[in-house]
Formats: structure tokens, C-alpha cells, sequence
């Protein structure tokens, strides 16, 4: 790993500058912000696609700790279920006994892809489940359950009923597998009863739902007419017990939604609902959009909670031409990638591959041939090219800030304005897209001042200048590029002879001018070692 570790390591290498006052700051209105990635399945190992997840949730959740917010970010395992039953029972364990093992892998992928979530829920939590069963029950007393006998094709893949219309050559549109016949007498929720509210709701928020195509999606699903839905089964014993009938369990969707809620309640043994509640954005792929945008909100308010904010729709990634999934066996390990060259590459890749919001193929090819054309000889170029020359022409200190405007002033206020939109919006692409019109400013920079040219003259105040703009354009892109690469943020800071630590990358300093004159500057390793193809 090119950078794990670094900023540990640069500690008891150089002579430190604290972040000291930026120019703009001020008194600031704090926000929250509470966002959630879905509670994976553990029935099989984690991919690609559950990491992805958590790294756009963790860009965002680490963005807002940058401008001061109070953040909470959620993230976990959905473990009851046919699904994870079967998996159990094919293995020959109990559903525990998997789910704990599941865990794990699930739990290394957060850790892999270095996200900061503040919880890990698990739905086998005693608190999660006696939660659950409250929650129910207030829609239970509020009238909107009843119980009647169901017959359908279901999925358990999706843990879902479908009509003949809605399955693809008879097969499950989302998994490609054939659905089973299943009949049970079982509690409806009265979802038909929402549906002018949820419709109430969709047209008084144009952006519950985001993007705006999701929104279009869900509020037309609406439109087309709800039908009331199972939400017990009698036949499945791994699930949590409805609280008027044990012979039944809570039907896996409705007690996986819930642990939005439920975490909240018991995460830090404090109970943050108050604080924390509703969620800013829950964010998914399309896959599970209708039971985000339609069923959870009607629970919630039968239930008489807030509804969340927002919802943000991200694609899928494909590899060749399909979904990745497990049920369809095609999926690729985001492991393997991480361990050998870290979780800063892999988060970048992903987010700079496809397009946040819209479905994009992935592949091994593809992220060595970026690694190589913008992390190696953009970025990590630009890094060694600069720390080099401030060696070689400084003794390895950064020279006093030029007096006047720096020509770069304004392109890097320009840009810090459209990251700051873009990652409000969950436009991560869009955000990264704008730090790399400035990564290669910087190295057009360098060819235009030819620092090489100014230091033969002995045209020292210009030297001083150049230098000095390379220096601070590098230590303004780890501000800006903190969320995305924090390792990698945090050792350019190491080298530019600063405290890589929260007050550096607040979010009040992604603005220009801030580096101090005097920082030791250090070379070291490339930040990222070519790989070769
Ligand atoms: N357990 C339910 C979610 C309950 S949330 C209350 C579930 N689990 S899942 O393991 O199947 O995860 C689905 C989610 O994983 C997707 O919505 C998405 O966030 C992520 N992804 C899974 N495969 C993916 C891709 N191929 N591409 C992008 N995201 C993917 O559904």
C-alpha cells in the first residue's frame, strides 16, 4: 500500500506547522448530517458494489465533518431472512452461526475501504429486534395491519412477491432466477392506504428522490396503484417474532428497514432519535428503491415518524455487461485490489470510473490503466516533481508567500466552490472531475514557469513564487481531496511540513493562500508507484 500508514509515520520525521488561522474563517451554522448505506445481506461475501456503497456514503459523511457538521454515518448487516436461512442450511451451520461468520468479511470491507462510519448495526442486535417488534406494533394499534391468506410467485433472492407481468421470460427481472410458488396466511400492512399521502409527499418534495429520474421512477410506481403487503411469514423461522403472534416472523424487509430507527436508539447508549432523526439520505442502488421511496415511508408514518430527507439513487456497477450479483455469480472482489495497492486508489477508481447516479462497467484493466494516467503521472507526479524542487532550490523549505495576487487564486476559489456543490449534491464525480482540472493546472503550471529555467537565471523572487504556488496548490487539493483520498491527503500535508490532522482539512481551508512560509518539505516515496501492465 502506497500510502496507508503515512501520516503515522511522517510524524517523527519533520518539523511541524500547526494549521494556524485560515483567512475566511467565522462563526459558522453547524448542521447535521445522518446518512445510511443499506444493511447488506449476509447470506454470501461481500463485493464490489457493497464497497461502493460505502465509500460514496463515506465521502459525503467525511465532507461534512470538514465543514463542521455533526455527522452520523450508518452502515451494517441485514441478517435474518429466507435468503441467509437457506445459505445456513446449505452449509450445513445454523443462520447464527453464518450471519457471525458473514459478518466479519462485511465488517473488513469497511475497514478495507478506510470508512468512518460511526455504527455497525447487525439485525440479530437484541436491541435492533425488540425495536423492531415496537415499531410494529405501533402500526399494529394505529389500524394498519390485518391478517389474510397470500399466494404468489416469490424471489428469494429479492425476498419478494412478483406478478407475471413484472417477471422478465418468467424469471425475476433483478436476479435472473426463477421465482417459487408460495401461499401463506400472514399480517398485510394497508399499504394501498398511503398512497395519496406518499403521493402528497413525492409533490411537496421535488427532491425526496435523487437523481430526478429515481424520483420520475418511484412516484409513478405510486401513481400506478399500491397494493397492501405481506409483511409476516409463517413458514420461516429466522426472523424476529411478531409481538401478537410468535408463531410468525417480521418479514425480512420490514425489519431491515427499521434499523435506520433502531441504531439510533442504542448505537452509543445514548438515545440519539432526538438529535439525529430523520436521515438526511438514505443512500442505495435502484435495485431497493421501492422499498426505500415507497413501503418505508408509509411505515414511518403509520408509525408517526418524520420521514427521511432524501434519498440518493446511485447506479450499478457492471462488470461486462451485467449487474454485478451474487445470485448471478459475477461479481468481482474488491479485496485483492485494496490489499495490494490500497483503499485510496480503489475509493478513486470508483468514484471516477462511473459516474455517481448512473450504472458504469468496472474492471481490473481499467483501474490500472487510471492508476497509472492520473494518480502516478498526475498526481503523485505533480507531488514529487514539487517536493523535489523545493529541495533541490530551497534546502527543502517552503519559501515566503509572494506578496500580490497568486495567478492561481482564482481558479482555486472556483474550484473549492463547485467540489462544495457538487459533494451537497452527491455529485461525486462531478466533484472529483473539478480537483482534476486543478491537478493538471498545476502541472501546466510547472511547464510554464519552468522553475528548472528560473533557477539558472537566478531569478530567485520568481523561484520563490513558483514554488510557492506549488506548494499551497498542493496542500489546497488535499484539502479538497481529503474526502475522497484521506491517506493520501494526509501524507501530502505530512510532506508540505504540516500536522496532517482535522483542523488542516477543514473545510474553511480550501481556500488559497493558507500555507505558511518555513514548512520543512519532505519527497519521499511516490505517493503512487507506477503498476506495470
Ligand atoms: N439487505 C438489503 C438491503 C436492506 S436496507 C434496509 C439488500 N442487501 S444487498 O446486500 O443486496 O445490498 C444491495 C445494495 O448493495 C445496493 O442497493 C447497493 O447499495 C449495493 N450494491 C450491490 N451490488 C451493487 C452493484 N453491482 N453496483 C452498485 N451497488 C451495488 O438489498
Amino acid at each position: 500500500m502506497p500510502v496507508s500508514g503515512a501520516a503515522e509515520r511522517a510524524s517523527a520525521r519533520i518539523a511541524r506547522i500547526p494549521a494556524g488561522k485560515p483567512r475566511n474563517s467565522g462563526c459558522r451554522h453547524m448542521g447535521k448530517f445522518f446518512v445510511t448505506t443499506p444493511i447488506y445481506y449476509v447470506n454470501d461475501v461481500p463485493h464490489i458494489g457493497h464497497a461502493y456503497t460505502t465509500i460514496g456514503a463515506d465521502v459525503v459523511s467525511r465532507f461534512h465533518r470538514q465543514k463542521g457538521d455533526e455527522v452520523f454515518f450508518l452502515t451494517g448487516t441485514d441478517e435474518h431472512g429466507n435468503k441467509v436461512e437457506m445459505a445456513a442450511t446449505e452449509r450445513g451451520i445454523t443462520p447464527r452461526e453464518h450471519a457471525d461468520q458473514m459478518v466479519t468479511r462485511f465488517k473488513e470491507v469497511v475497514r478495507k475501504v478506510n470508512a468512518t462510519n460511526d455504527f455497525f448495526i447487525r439485525t440479530t442486535d437484541p436491541q435492533h429486534e425488540a425495536y423492531v417488534q415496537r415499531f410494529i406494533q405501533k402500526v399494529y394499534d394505529a389500524g394498519d395491519i390485518y391478517e389474510s391468506s397470500y399466494s404468489g410467485l416469490y424471489c428469494s433472492a429479492c425476498e419478494a412477491y412478483y406478478t407475471e407481468e413484472n417477471l422478465v421470460d418468467g424469471l425475476c427481472p433483478d436476479h435472473g432466477t426463477a421465482p417459487t410458488f408460495m401461499e401463506e396466511k400472514n399480517y398485510f400492512f394497508k399499504l394501498a392506504d398511503y398512497q395519496d399521502r406518499l403521493r402528497q409527499h413525492y409533490l411537496a418534495h421535488p427532491d425526496f428522490v435523487r437523481p430526478r429520474h429515481r424520483y420520475n421512477e418511484a412516484l409513478s410506481f405510486i401513481e400506478q396503484g399500491l397494493d397492501d403487503i405481506s409483511i409476516s411469514r409463517a413458514t420461516l423461522k429466522w426472523g424476529i417474532p411478531v409481538p401478537w403472534d410468535a408463531s410468525q416472523v417480521i418479514y425480512v424487509w420490514v425489519d431491515a428497514l427499521i434499523n435506520y430507527a433502531s441504531a439510533l436508539s442504542y448505537a452509543v447508549g445514548q438515545d440519539l432519535t432526538t438529535r439525529l432523526w430523520p436521515p438526511t439520505y438514505h443512500l442505495m442502488a435502484q435495485d431497493i428503491l421501492k422499498f426505500h421511496g415507497i413501503i418505508w415511508p408509509a411505515l414511518l408514518m403509520s408509525a408517526g415518524y418524520e420521514l427521511p430527507e432524501h434519498l440518493f439513487i446511485h447506479g450499478y456497477l457492471k462488470l461486462g455487461g451485467e449487474k454485478m450479483s451474487k445470485t448471478r455469480g459475477n461479481v468481482m472482489d474488491p479485496f485483492p485490489l485494496i490489499e495490494q495497492y490500497g483503499a485510496d486508489p480503489f475509493r478513486f477508481y470508483c468514484l471516477r470510473e462511473v459516474n455517481f447516479g448512473q450504472d458504469g462497467v468496472v474492471g481490473e484493466d481499467s483501474f490500472k490503466a487510471r492508476y497509472n494516467a492520473e494518480l502516478a503521472n498526475e498526481l503523485g507526479n505533480l507531488m514529487s516533481r514539487t517536493a523535489s524542487m523545493i529541495g533541490k532550490y530551497r534546502a527543502g523549505v517552503v519559501p515566503a508567500a509572494p506578496v500580490g495576487e497568486s495567478p492561481l487564486a482564482e481558479e482555486a476559489a472556483a474550484v473549492a466552490a463547485v467540489v462544495e456543490k457538487a459533494l451537497g449534491d452527491f455529485d461525486l464525480s462531478g466533484g472529483l472531475e473539478a480537483i482534476w482540472t486543478f491537478v493538471r493546472r498545476l502541472n501546466r503550471f510547472v511547464e510554464e514557469r519552468a522553475p528548472w529555467k528560473q533557477a539558472k537565471a537566478g531569478e530567485d523572487a520568481a523561484l520563490d513564487h513558483t514554488l510557492w504556488n506549488l506548494a499551497e496548490g498542493l496542500r489546497f487539493l488535499a484539502v479538497v481531496l481529503h474526502s475522497f483520498i484521506p491517506a493520501t491527503s494526509a501524507e501530502m500535508m505530512s510532506r508540505l511540513g504540516m500536522e496532517p490532522d482535522a483542523a488542516a482539512v477543514a473545510w474553511e481551508r480550501a481556500a488559497w493562500g493558507l500555507l505558511p512560509a518555513g514548512g520543512a518539505v519532505t519527497a519521499g516515496a511516490p505517493l503512487f508507484p507506477r503498476i506495470d501492465v
